[in-house]
């Protein structure tokens, strides 16, 4: 059966370990793992973008390139998809031409409607209700940042600020349950995770010793915590920006909230960042801050990803 990445817990949390590890051996050596083509079944993957991307167009066209692969990036406006031909007459057509599809799209529904009719796995590379592969790159930051490995994951505290129901909180808690870690989550009513998304991890942490609290209080939310991460107030396709930033403002990762947190906790934010919303300048660019690393790290932990999945690395 062919497996797909629609979301974090998608794989196991074996399976994400086995993933982090590898990621971090691919950094280790960036070029060692060129020709793992070799096994002929990475040969072309198509990046389909019906949102608009920096890192994660660059990360896996690089990625892919760099295992030996031929990154088919294609967006939404410039192929018939933007034209109202359905997903899943794309779905069928591509998967006659690559190894795999790697697509950001809108609903959940949409991917999951590829997914169906793909017959080569599909990587979410962004829904509104995951990034599972930006929790692979932010866990294997917090890793590489906390000096002891992977190991270290586990009990390792993580404060998720702000807007905490849509992709990114919603995979930092099922992503951080996975590895065993403590999540806190401080946003308003109406910004949390869902009931389902807090089912799931309560789930996942009675097997991997993990935890989720959910509060409105910032200040709770990060007291000691290990790594704090936040994201964007206005996520790509929302549109009452006036709301959500009267909302959100007391939940910015600013000096003085990061001070709540453990005196060597790390910084996260998965960018693009809006500097002075849900980050101020002296956080984004002070010492604790590890975004550019993360950023980094999609490379890797893609590379890792695809490389698992259809490069034969899985056996
Ligand atoms: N973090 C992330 O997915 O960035 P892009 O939107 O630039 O791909
Ligand atoms: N939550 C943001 C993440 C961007 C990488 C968005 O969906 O726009």
């Amino acid at each position: 059966m062919t497996r797909h990445f629609l979301k974090d817990d998608d794989i196991t949390a074996a399976e994400q370990g086995d993933l982090l590890r590898l990621a971090a051996d691919m950094k280790d050596d960036r070029h060692g793992f060129d020709s793992l083509n070799q096994s002929g079944r990475l040969r072309s993957v198509a990046v389909v973008f019906e949102k608009p991307s920096t890192r994660t167009r660059l990360s896996f066209q690089i990625g892919i390139a760099e295992l030996g692969g031929n990154p088919v990036v294609i967006d939404s406006q410039s192929s018939q998809l933007g034209r109202g031909e359905s997903i899943a007459d794309t779905a069928r057509v591509l998967s006659r031409y690559v190894d795999a599809i790697v697509i950001r799209t809108f609903g959940d529904d949409r991917i999951a409607e590829l997914a169906e009719h793909a017959t080569v796995p599909v990587v979410n590379a962004l829904t509104d209700g995951w990034h599972p592969c930006q929790l692979l790159a932010d866990l294997h930051t917090i890793a590489e940042h906390r000096r002891a490995g992977l190991h270290m994951l586990r009990g390792t505290s993580i404060a998720y600020v702000g807007d905490a129901a849509f992709n990114m909180g919603n995979s930092t808690v099922i992503a951080c349950s996975m590895a065993g870690m403590h999540v806190r989550v401080g946003a308003p009513a109406g910004y949390q995770p869902a009931a389902d998304v807090l089912a799931r991890a309560a789930e996942i942490n009675a097997e991997t010793g993990g935890s989720v609290i959910v509060t409105d209080d910032p200040v709770k939310a990060v007291s000691g915590a290990d790594v704090v991460s936040t994201d964007a107030w206005l996520s790509m396709g929302m549109e009452d920006r006036e709301q959500r930033i009267t909302d959100l403002a007391p939940y910015q990762l600013n000096a003085a909230l990061l001070g709540q947190a453990a005196e060597d906790a790390i910084v996260l934010h998965c960018l693009p960042a809006h500097r002075g919303e849900e980050i101020t300048d002296a956080v984004m660019d002070g010492p604790q801050s590890k975004v550019f690393d993360q950023a980094e790290n999609r490379l890797h932990a893609q590379k890792a990803l695809l490389s698992w999945m259809i490069g034969g690395e899985r056996e």
